[in-house]
């Protein structure tokens, strides 16, 4: 049997086995993906003792997506650019590594929330991983333009440099934050502690997508107060699906349908 693994500290509570399980039953596919805890200082061993044994792929997350990236014998140009990699495949003894979670994000907002993003004012609210790993996804959308805050401004700057060349990216600080915008996507870590970034009121429209990158059994604080500036609103669980999603068909070559996995999830969150 095919075995997959998702790799982390802490991974008891990694929706990724339920969801691939769910993909591969649907698709006819023989695999078999398990939950690997892996010591903080062990990650390159554990892949090394997993790709030995014959193991097919894996997910990466917390904390160690930037080392699966260094690890990497080859990356994909989105997994480059993100600097972390979520997903690898061992392929002839060499390891590859690509980053769904961008491709996740901009399939749920595209296809799930049926949000365009062609032409439209998007802004990206945190400049740390998460924000980085969704800037080449988005760029490829063409937005009209594509706006980076964060409160320590000079990360965001940074961010906007390293993008420059794949579209209309800027930065710039809460403060100095006008217009509405069309979409805006809540990359920072603030809503884990039950905080909101400091946004003024009129980036939000009657027309405009909130998204939050997390999910959990209540509206973040963010979502919340987005909706009740007259924004549309969507937490991360449809990313994550999504992102298996991208992953199922690098490793298996077959696009699994989301819908229900979806769900299945959102149930077991109510
Ligand atoms: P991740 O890898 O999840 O992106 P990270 O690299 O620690 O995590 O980045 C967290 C992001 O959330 C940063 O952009 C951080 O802003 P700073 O760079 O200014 O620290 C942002 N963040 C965290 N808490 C926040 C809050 N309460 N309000 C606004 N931004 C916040």
């Amino acid at each position: 049997m095919d075995e997959y693994v998702v790799i982390g500290n802490p991974i008891a509570h990694s929706k990724s086995p339920e969801i691939h399980a769910q993909f591969a039953a649907q698709t006819g596919q023989h695999l078999h993906y398990d939950r690997l805890l892996v010591p903080l200082r062990g990650f390159k061993a554990a892949v090394q003792v997993f790709q030995r044994r014959g193991g097919c792929g894996a997910n990466v997350t917390v904390p160690f997506k930037l080392e699966a990236h260094a690890l990497a014998d080859q990356l994909t140009e989105r997994a480059r650019l993100a600097g972390a990699v979520n997903t690898l495949k061992f392929e002839e003894g060499r390891i590859l590594g690509d980053n769904t979670d961008g491709a996740g994000l901009v399939t749920d907002i595209m296809s799930n929330a049926g949000q365009v993003l062609e032409g439209r004012r998007i802004l990206l609210l945190g400049a740390g991983g998460a924000a980085r790993g969704a800037l080449l996804p988005l760029l490829q959308q063409k937005p009209r333009e594509l706006v980076i805050v964060n409160r320590t401004v000079a990360k965001a700057a940074e961010l906007a440099k390293l993008f420059v060349e794949y579209g209309p990216v800027r930065s710039v600080a809460y403060a100095e934050l006008d217009g509405v915008f069309d979409v805006i996507i809540n990359a920072t870590s603030a809503s884990l502690s039950d905080d909101l970034p400091p946004l003024p009121v009129a980036v939000y429209g009657g027309e405009t997508l909130a998204y939050d990158m997390m999910y959990g059994r209540q509206p973040t604080v963010f979502m919340h107060s987005a909706q009740q500036h007259g924004a549309s609103v969507r937490d991360g669980l449809g990313m994550l699906v999504e992102q298996a999603a991208e992953a199922f068909q690098w490793w298996r070559g077959v696009r699994p349908a989301t819908a229900e996995v979806f769900a299945s999830l959102r149930q077991q969150l109510s």
